[in-house]
């Protein structure tokens, strides 16, 4: 029986190392705290690494990963892969396999707290400081795909997480390992694409103070300030063209406990946002005619792109 701790780090390819990391560290608050080779190494706080930027010709998420719960090992994961038929890989530190539409996973160890890190990042002293912006962790991902049912299915059964809640029959799915609404979710575009990493901040005034300071790099909100209604978090997304995908930044994510029942919300525009607006189209689309569109916001132009606003 496989189970999961908490999501642990992604990779995210990146054509630009040098000019990747100093973006990461300088508008989105990272620090980082090692090199190797063609990999740069990423934290939020003070833990092991959060995100690791990796120079690829095709920039894109190359996989997330998953620390194993506690009392569990890699050659528990590799046998629990073998029963389940999954091509797998395994190296020192990870089994890695794909799901059903080419998503990398890896499975690491659970990677226990040290020192002063046990404790909460505000009460502990500090030995590097801190920029703008920097989250208070890695808090989940978030996939578009065209075959949701077996994708849940295979994350349930194979992966080892649980169904927190469902948006509709099948537009969407949201899955925990621990008390977070979500560490990884599936929005049905009838398309596979990988949509966002999602960062965890403390609170509305540091979402604020991050918006205004990637504003000031230029970064482009097409969707946000959102208040989710499922998972009930506060959040916006900006566009990272550069590696093909979005970030968000949100706090105040619902919390579960032991006995919750997954729930289906309405497929409505209330359970997306609370306070109103829905995306616009763009927010799925990958393109360059889609990135240019939200950037110009021409989906709000009513006379000058009319074509964009469809039927
Ligand atoms: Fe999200």
């Amino acid at each position: 029986m496989i189970k999961l701790y908490d999501i642990d780090h992604v990779v995210m390819g990146v054509k630009d190392l040098d000019e990747s990391v100093e973006s990461w560290q300088n508008e989105f608050g990272l620090t980082e705290v090692s090199r190797e080779g063609s990999q740069s190494f990423l934290v939020c706080n003070y833990e092991k690494p959060s995100l690791i930027l990796q120079k690829t010709p095709e920039a894109g998420i190359l996989h997330a990963a998953y620390q194993l719960a506690p009392e569990l090992t890699l050659d528990d994961a590799e046998k629990h892969l073998k029963e389940k038929r999954v091509q797998f890989t395994r190296s020192e530190t990870a089994v890695s396999f794909e799901d059903l539409e080419g998503n990398g996973i890896q499975f690491v160890n659970y990677r226990p707290k040290e020192g002063q890190d046990k404790f909460p990042r505000e009460w502990r002293q500090a030995t590097q400081s801190h920029r703008i912006g920097a989250p208070r962790k890695l808090g989940h991902v978030n996939y578009l795909t065209a075959d949701i049912n077996r994708q849940v299915d295979f994350y349930l059964n194979v992966v080892g997480m649980k169904l927190a809640d469902k948006l509709g029959a099948d537009a969407g799915a949201f899955l925990h390992v621990g008390a977070d609404h979500h560490v990884m979710a599936f929005v049905n575009t009838g398309q596979a694409h990988f949509h966002h990493i999602a960062f965890d901040m403390e609170d509305w005034g540091q979402i604020r103070q991050s918006f205004d300071h990637l504003a000031q790099y230029g970064r482009v909100m097409p969707w946000g300030p959102v208040r989710h209604g499922i998972g009930g978090n506060l959040a916006g997304y900006v566009r990272l063209p550069e590696a093909d995908c979005f970030i968000e930044l949100y706090s105040d994510m619902e919390q579960l406990d032991a006995t919750h029942e997954p729930r289906e919300y309405p497929d409505d525009r209330h359970s997306s946002n609370v306070w109103g607006m829905l995306p616009p189209r763009s927010y799925f689309r990958f393109d360059a005619e889609s990135i240019k569109a939200e950037r110009e916001s021409l989906q709000s132009i009513w006379e000058k792109e009319p074509a964009l606003l469809g039927d």
